[in-house]
């Protein structure tokens, strides 16, 4: 099975978050800006939350890779507990990409609030949260 994951990040957040779900899947953590190489049976999509959606370039990835991408599990952050995953799945199904069901969300910093998020517990659920999604989809 093969595991790609590329992120969008303004400040950092997503781009720590994508490194520590990189390392426990055993891929390289790159931009949205770069393309798939070839098809990906999953593709972890570090997306968050700027005036309530993902940031376009997330969505212009989807739909430049869609031909490569098996499915999408989203993670990111966002000041509020709402995360990109619905305006991802949308994107996606417009598309015809697939998108699991379960997303990983935290609390992200911004101006005063969130300080120090995503934390380094953060960074070890979305670790988590992928090794486990990689057993599900493997068996799917
Ligand atoms: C320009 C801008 C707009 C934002 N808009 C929202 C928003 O609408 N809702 C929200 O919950 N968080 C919002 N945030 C907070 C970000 O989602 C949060 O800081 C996130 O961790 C940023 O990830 P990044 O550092 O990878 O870009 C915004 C942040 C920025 C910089």
């Amino acid at each position: 099975m093969r595991v790609d994951v590329r992120y969008y990040s303004k400040n950092g957040a997503t781009k720590k978050l994508a490194e520590a779900v990189a390392a426990a899947v055993g891929a390289e953590a790159k931009t949205v800006d770069e393309k798939l190489e070839k098809y990906a049976d999953v593709v972890f999509l570090g997306a968050s939350v700027y005036g309530g959606k993902p940031d376009p370039s997330v969505a212009a990835f989807i739909r430049d890779n869609a031909k490569n991408i098996g499915k999408i599990v989203v993670f990111g952050s966002a000041c509020t507990g709402k995360s990109a995953y619905p305006a991802i799945k949308s994107i996606a199904a417009g598309c015809a990409v697939k998108t699991a069901e379960m997303f990983f969300h935290c609390k992200g910093q911004f101006w005063f609030f969130n300080k120090n998020r995503p934390n380094d517990q953060d960074c070890a659920d979305a670790a988590d949260f992928a090794k486990k999604q990689i057993k599900i989809l493997g068996m799917t």
